[in-house]
């Protein structure tokens, strides 16, 4: 199973945010996290710094939005040419209709689960998603611990992933580092965001190898 390495730019210095996408330039894509101080206690950054990011970055741009009101969001975060959007189930009213739209748009479809959401009724509705992120801190801050009883879902998601024959791919998100990728490897995961693990370290390529290197063991 190929996996990917994601490195979520919140743990960067965002004064030298071209900068610091070019250090992990070695990653898969790049993680962005959206906040509004709603959904979520924390604020990020919103569509202008997206719609930048997105004219300099060299790696696919993956959005995570942490976003209220997000059947009527997401869309318009897919227009800026992102290559994956995610919305969290507890933000979207109508989370179908809202994938098909980021998909016409032409972004690859993601839904996020709190870790203390269940993914079990999504996972009927595997067809109408390109990623599933099954979140492993609670969502709204980096440098937090890895949360261990969220990997039964992540289990569960990669059996019925397995089950539909779909290429689904399951995501990741909080606290993943070289003492905790493995057991989200093996719980079924195969897409690693990882924040603080990659930009806090002194030599970001290596540490994005390391990951790899463990997540695909
Ligand atoms: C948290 C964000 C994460 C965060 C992960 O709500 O969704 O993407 O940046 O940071 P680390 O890897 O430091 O836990
Ligand atoms: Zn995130």
């Amino acid at each position: 199973m190929p996996v990917r390495i994601d490195p979520s730019i919140l743990a960067a210095d965002f004064a030298n945010l071209q900068a610091e996408i070019d250090r992990v330039a070695t990653a898969d894509l790049i993680h962005v996290d959206v906040m509004d101080n709603h959904f979520v206690p924390n604020l990020t950054l919103g569509l202008p710094v997206v719609e930048s990011l997105q004219k300099v970055s060299p790696l696919p741009l993956d959005l995570h939005l942490m976003i209220s009101d997000a059947d009527r969001w997401a869309p318009v975060y897919a227009e800026t040419g992102a290559f994956s959007v995610t919305f969290h189930a507890e933000a979207a009213v109508d989370a179908v209709a809202t994938a098909k739209r980021l998909r016409e748009i032409g972004a690859r479809a993601g839904l996020a689960v709190k870790p203390g959401t269940d993914i079990a009724p999504y996972l009927d509705l595997l067809a109408d998603f390109d990623m599933l992120l099954i979140m492993t801190v609670e969502p709204g801050f980096g440098g937090q611990s890895f949360m261990a009883d969220t990997m039964p879902k992540l289990t569960a998601a990669r059996e019925a992933v397995q089950r539909s024959g779909l290429d689904v791919w399951l995501q990741v998100d909080g606290g993943i580092s070289e003492k905790t990728i493995e057991i989200a490897a093996a719980a079924g995961a195969d897409t690693f965001v990882a924040g603080s693990s990659v930009f806090g370290a002194e030599n970001a390529a290596a540490q994005i190898s390391l990951l790899r290197e463990l997540a695909g063991k």
